[in-house]
């Protein structure tokens, strides 16, 4: 099915009476067909010097994270993410790699990286890594030999490009973190290219030796424990080769995304490559994908043309969002949900690159009622969801005030803005949160005197409880679990309506209030009578009332409805 007949089909308001209860478009098939873990996965990212420190030192390490393993099981997740843990210098904390195959010391051993996956695996959580593939670190030895001369054989596994003819940079191109792309070389009189900092140089996926040896790589990790892979910037492997100019270059407009510097159809090639590694090995591994793209029908293309790509790239047309708009989230859940053809969706809000949720969505008043607005949201719908350490319990991003007079320290060579959702995990209302008995690299939030999972984890009102709640009814309940998306019109422009439905036509009806109002609504798109046998499964604030025939929600309420459709 193409995607413009998805897309006729799904958004005509009478197609949706014609078609509720039975699959609909772009969901005709279940969402998991039991031998794909990863189609309906609730994955978990960890950054690892914030998780959990075991030795003192401040840093959290590998050893801290298998520490934690039993309560991320209790948690519910399938999967754990973790950014990288690799030898670094850490320019930018990690994603700068000097040896893709090695632990960091500050982090452990590849002995404690043995043993976590074990015992991740025991239970039944599966690791993925964080392949950093467009650059390394400038101080990874192929760089350093690539740099030594023009004629050294590792030359060309980088991107070196003569001096324009004034002696500048051979082009006007920007960098993601600002400034030139170009860093110039004394030594050999040319100039790298480095789409993020200048101690990133890209590496060239052109070159057939960098290629081998990136392979390489995947396969170390997936013979070490891993299930596969979250790629980092995987936009950006090919540049164009005829090098233009930039004309907009001054105009202030973002540098990301350019048709010169990301999504050149070469880069589909190595990630079809990546997939077969993947699908290879055992276990049913996987690829993850940093792929933001600009539209629902790029981000269609990144899964490949067959399907074949990369499996799981995350939408940021959905991810990036920061402001509670019932509209806006109903076109880019529609859209992600009957505009791929049927293949699984990522949604996410936090990470360690994004603000934390409960801090960019939050208004000052009613921010723990909007986090469960926003979990709900991602955990409901089909497809795949990505957590960020402490979401669960509603931890906010660092105070700036908190952050401010904090000295960096000899553990930390830069500052970065985004330290404030890269604090420690709060495990405790101790002052260091539980998270070390050291003096941590990164402050733990005075909010960990309150906001922590020891407090959290024994009360049944708490965030905790909400989204261990949440995973629980995406495992146990069918509807949520495999189920096909019913997109329904809530008949007020603050409330988001949506249904899950199972192969039998039980369901759960989403309803989510994006309002700092209570909020009634008139739900159409169903076939025929209303259900009349609804029940709430999980509501917030908490309640067992539900009127389908006038459905009410208090601000920022949240209704997850079981019923059964009546044929
Ligand atoms: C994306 C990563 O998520 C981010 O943290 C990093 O700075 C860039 N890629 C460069 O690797
Ligand atoms: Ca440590």
């Amino acid at each position: 099915m193409t995607i413009s007949r998805l897309s006729r089909i799904a958004l005509g308001a009478s197609a949706f009476a014609a078609l509720a209860f039975a699959p609909v478009a772009g969901s005709a098939k279940p969402a998991r067909d039991h031998q794909s873990w990863w189609k309906s996965a609730v994955i978990y990212e960890i950054y690892p010097r914030s998780f959990q420190d075991s030795n003192g030192d401040g840093i959290g390490d590998l050893n801290g994270v298998t520490q934690r393993l039993d309560y991320l099981q209790k948690l519910g997740v399938d999967a754990i993410w973790l950014t990288p843990f690799f030898p670094s210098p850490n320019a930018d904390f990690g994603y700068d790699v000097a040896d893709y195959t090695g632990v960091a010391p500050e982090y452990g051993t590849m002995q404690d990286w043995d043993r976590l996956t074990r015992e991740a695996r025991k239970r039944g959580i599966r690791v993925l890594v964080d392949f950093v593939l467009n650059h390394s670190s400038d101080q990874h030895p192929w760089f350093k030999e690539s740099r030594s001369s023009r004629t050294n054989p590792k030359r060309d596994w980088y991107v070196w490009r003569d001096p324009a003819p004034d002696g500048g940079p051979p082009t006007n191109w920007q960098s993601i973190f600002g400034g030139s792309t170009w860093e110039y070389d004394k030594a050999t009189h040319q100039y790298y290219y480095h789409i993020f900092l200048p101690q990133q140089p890209d590496v060239n996926w052109a070159n057939p030796g960098l290629k081998r040896a990136m392979y390489d790589v995947m396969r170390f990790w997936l013979r070490h424990g891993a299930s596969g892979f979250r790629l980092d910037a995987t936009p950006y492997l090919f540049e164009d080769p005829n090098w233009p100019n930039d004309p907009e270059v001054k105009s202030g407009r973002p540098v990301w995304l350019k048709p010169y510097n990301s999504g050149l159809p070469a880069g589909n090639a190595i990630l079809r490559d990546m997939r077969r590694i993947v699908d290879k090995a055992p276990g049913d591994a996987v690829l993850l994908g940093e792929s933001s793209t600009a539209t629902i029908e790029d981000l269609r293309k990144v899964y490949g043309a067959k399907s074949d790509e990369i499996n799981l790239p995350m939408n940021f047309l959905y991810g990036n969002l920061t402001k509670l708009d019932a509209p806006t989230f109903k076109k880019q859940i529609d859209d992600a949900q009957m505009k791929l053809d049927g293949l699984p969706p990522v949604f996410f809000f936090s990470s360690h690159d994004h603000s934390r949720q409960w801090t960019s969505f939050g208004d000052g008043v009613h921010n723990d009622a909007i986090a469960r607005v926003t979990s709900a949201m991602t955990l409901t719908l089909r497809g795949t969801a990505l957590l960020y350490y402490g979401e669960e319990i509603g931890m906010a991003d660092l105070p700036k005030e908190e952050l401010q007079h904090f000295p960096l320290g000899p553990k930390r060579k830069v500052a970065d803005n985004r330290d404030p959702e890269r604090s420690p995990m709060q495990w405790t209302g101790d002052a260091s949160g539980g998270f070390t008995t050291g003096a941590p690299w990164l402050p733990v939030a005075s909010a960990a005197r309150t906001v922590n999972v020891a407090a959290q984890i024994r009360d049944p009102a708490s965030m905790y409880a909400w989204y261990a709640r949440l995973l629980q009814l995406r495992r146990t309940n069918a509807a949520l679990r495999d189920g096909a998306y019913l997109p329904l019109e809530s008949g007020n422009p603050d409330v988001v309506a949506y249904a899950r439905i199972d192969a039998e036509g039980r369901g759960v009806l989403v309803l989510l209030n994006m309002s700092a109002a209570p909020q009634s609504l008139s739900i159409s798109g169903w076939r025929g009578r209303l259900p009349q046998d609804a029940s709430v499964l999980l509501a917030s604030p908490a309640t067992d009332k539900i009127d389908l025939q006038a459905p009410a929600l208090e601000p920022y309420g949240v209704q997850l409805v079981q019923f059964t459709s009546r044929r």
